[in-house]
């Protein structure tokens, strides 16, 4: 198993029919880039580094989110077997295998891939894919075998004859090639006459032909493979993920009480003991400690730490902020970029005015105040230690400690007034 692995991710192509400036493979599935995915399942699976096939101008998409990638430029979308053949210059040292993934097949795991790179071994194959059998074909490359199950040919969907559009076995679009030696071998994949692309399967076909030994890895995780051609595989996909995210929580001990309802991206952080009821959103690398309750129709942004024993109750949105230990805010409000300590009370419909058009500036609550209901803070604003504010103040000026806050207009009642009014109108007539 001590092979040097490099991988190889291809993501040079828009992506049509996702109809999008931001090419596909760019957009992200539970707050991460589609293809920041299969680059991680690489890092996991252990590949000793990692080349990432674009288009020029497209390292600033890449770059912020896959540290330590290579990046490789195709300079046009000719094809998967030129995206591979792009990685030459970068490779010329390199003797190994090349992992290639498709850059649109996020839900691959680190185990698959560590088994299809052990059962390749253990074979001793030149050249080895992963394939499935699925009830949809549709869009696949079709794996055609022989009668004794032996490797032929794979067909792309728009090649296939009637006959072969039946065959539910696919190319899910990974690959394991020997380097150097593949190199030449891809040179010479032709350009489809129609298309104009030189397909990366064909390679297989020409070292078969060539009686090289070609494996097909078939796993029966065909969700793994799902390629994301158009929004619905990607509404697909997503869906898929947010299942494994829910149930690893559950299984670490977080109660979710309607999973089908509750939407959490992948980088966040939860403890276990903590509760999230139904309809919660929680974005971004977004923590939640222990006990702490969020939700019904939470709304919890990225880079917010909820403090334990908590409660964020509904219609709350938190964004960019630390809520301290045994924080309540339980209705209606929307805190952002707010440094909150702990046993605070945040009245419904408090908020934080954190931006004027331009810039965001930060609110600080220190521990054990009471925000009464209604409160307008606007920031930059600090609220000092078990200071109170006055039920639907507007305050722009730091409150000290154990102070009492009140701005709002003193109230007035007008005895009798309307009886007055009813016989002013009375005279009228
Ligand atoms: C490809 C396979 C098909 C397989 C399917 C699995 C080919 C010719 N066909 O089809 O057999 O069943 O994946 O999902 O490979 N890309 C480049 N440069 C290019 C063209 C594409 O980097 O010149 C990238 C794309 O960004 C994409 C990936 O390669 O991430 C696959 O390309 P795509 O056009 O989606 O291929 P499929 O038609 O899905
Ligand atoms: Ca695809």
């Amino acid at each position: 198993m001590n092979m040097l692995v490099a991988g190889v991710v291809l993501a040079a192509g828009v992506g049509k029919r996702f109809q999008s400036p931001l090419p596909k493979v760019f957009h992200p599935l539970l707050g991460r880039k589609m293809v920041v995915y299969p680059i991680r399942a690489l890092q996991e699976a252990g590949a000793s580094r990692i080349l990432v096939v674009i288009q020029k101008g497209w390292e600033k998409w890449l770059e912020p989110d896959a540290p330590g990638v290579e990046i490789v430029y195709q300079p046009k979308v000719t094809g998967t077997a030129e995206a591979v053949l792009m990685t030459q210059p970068h490779l010329h040292n390199f003797r190994g295998l090349l992992l290639v993934i498709n850059g649109d097949v996020p839900l691959i795991t680190p185990q698959t891939l560590k088994a299809f790179i052990q059962d390749y071994m253990v074979r001793k194959l030149s050249a080895s894919f992963i394939a499935v059998k699925v009830e949809n074909p549709a869009g696949y490359g079709r794996v055609l075998l022989s009668p004794r199950g032996e490797f032929l040919q794979i067909v792309e969907e728009a090649h296939l004859t009637q006959k072969q559009k039946r065959e539910k076995r696919v190319n899910g679009g990974v690959y394991l090639f020997p380097a150097p030696e593949i190199f030449p071998c891809l040179q010479k994949v032709p350009r489809h006459p129609i298309t104009g692309e030189a397909y990366l399967p064909e390679v297989l076909t020409m070292l078969k032909q060539k009686g090289k030994k070609v494996g097909v890895f078939e796993t029966l995780n065909k969700e793994e493979v799902l390629g994301i051609n158009t929004r619905r595989d990607f509404g697909h996909a997503i869906r898929i993920l947010r299942q494994r995210v829910n149930e690893k929580w559950m299984l670490a001990g977080v109660t979710l009480e309607d999973p089908d309802s509750t939407f959490i991206d992948i980088d966040a952080e939860i403890q276990p003991d903590a509760i999230i009821k139904p309809f919660v959103v929680i974005e971004g690398n977004t923590k939640i400690q222990r006990g702490a309750v969020i939700g019904p129709f939470a709304h919890i942004r990225p880079q917010t730490v909820i403090g334990p024993g908590a409660h964020i109750g509904n219609f709350v949105e938190v964004k960019n902020s630390r809520i301290g230990a045994e924080t309540k805010a339980s209705h209606h409000a929307y805190l952002g970029d707010a440094t909150i300590g702990k046993g605070v009370n945040i009245g419904a419909g408090t908020i934080t005015c954190n931006y004027d058009g331009f810039q965001k500036y930060p609110t600080t609550i220190e521990e054990g105040a009471f925000i009464g209901s209604d409160s307008i803070l606007v920031a930059p604003l600090k609220i000092g230690k078990s200071a109170y504010t006055a039920a639907g103040s507007v305050l722009t000026r730091n409150v000290p400690p154990f102070a009492l806050a009140i701005s709002r207009a003193r109230e007035r009642h007008i005895s009798r007034w309307v009886t007055g009014r009813k016989r002013k109108k009375a005279q009228k007539k």
